[in-house]
């Protein structure tokens, strides 16, 4: 993740290209429950950063250096496409009270299409970042951006050339899991406690 930018405009041809990519992720059922709101002009990203920042946060390393992103895009979910497309007969018609839903597929496919444009923008040269959007700063980015109410930003991502210095992310903080810390062959533990 890059958090920070130096103000070269990014080509419209790797946005495009990025964005073409994220609906070719997968989706469950292929509901494609997902929408993109790509702010790419000057007035609509500082209009993004006017409605997400605090008004007496002070601009900081992080701020200033994501804020300088020539195009931010905000991948959306739609719970209600998932529980429409899972009332259809080849998904086994089940009325939406009824479904069980494994984990939230609707975020699940809007975070993969997500990192689709992740690397796409990497592919590219350039840098990106994702970021969440707060809960506290929903209400203001969805009047802003006319965004529906059955559409949720699951977060935000910047894209732009990368320029030196920004907020330093987690990863100078903590180390990397090692894999064989994360991966389990053929069962997770040693011994079962099946008690
Ligand atoms: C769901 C999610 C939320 C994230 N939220 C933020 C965020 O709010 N601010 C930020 O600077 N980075 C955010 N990140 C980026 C992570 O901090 C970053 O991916 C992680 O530290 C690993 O760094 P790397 O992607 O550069 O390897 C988020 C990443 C994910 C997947």
């Amino acid at each position: 993740m890059v958090r920070s930018y130096t103000d070269e405009p990014v080509d419209p041809a790797v946005v495009a290209r990025a964005l073409d990519n994220a609906t070719r992720a997968p989706s469950a059922g292929f509901s494609q429950g997902w929408g993109f709101l790509v702010l790419d002009t000057p007035e609509d990203v500082r209009r993004f950063w006017d409605a997400t920042a605090d008004a007496e946060d002070e601009v900081d390393d992080w701020l200033a250096g994501m804020s300088r992103a020539p195009v931010v895009v905000l991948p959306c979910s739609s719970k209600q496409a998932y529980l429409d497309r899972y009332t259809e007969p080849d998904k086994g018609a089940t009325p939406a009270e009824e479904q069980e839903w494994p984990v939230p597929f609707w975020h699940m496919d809007a975070a993969m299409a997500s990192l689709l444009i992740l690397q796409t923008a990497v592919d590219a040269g350039l840098g990106a970042c994702f970021f969440g959007v707060p809960s506290a700063s929903l209400d203001a980015v969805r009047e802003a951006f006319a965004i529906p109410p059955a559409f949720k930003p699951v977060g935000a991502i910047t894209i732009g050339h990368p320029a030196p210095g920004g907020a330093a992310g987690s990863p100078t903080r903590r180390g990397r899991k090692p894999r064989d810390e994360v991966v389990h062959h053929g069962r997770w533990t040693a011994s079962l406690d099946t008690a």
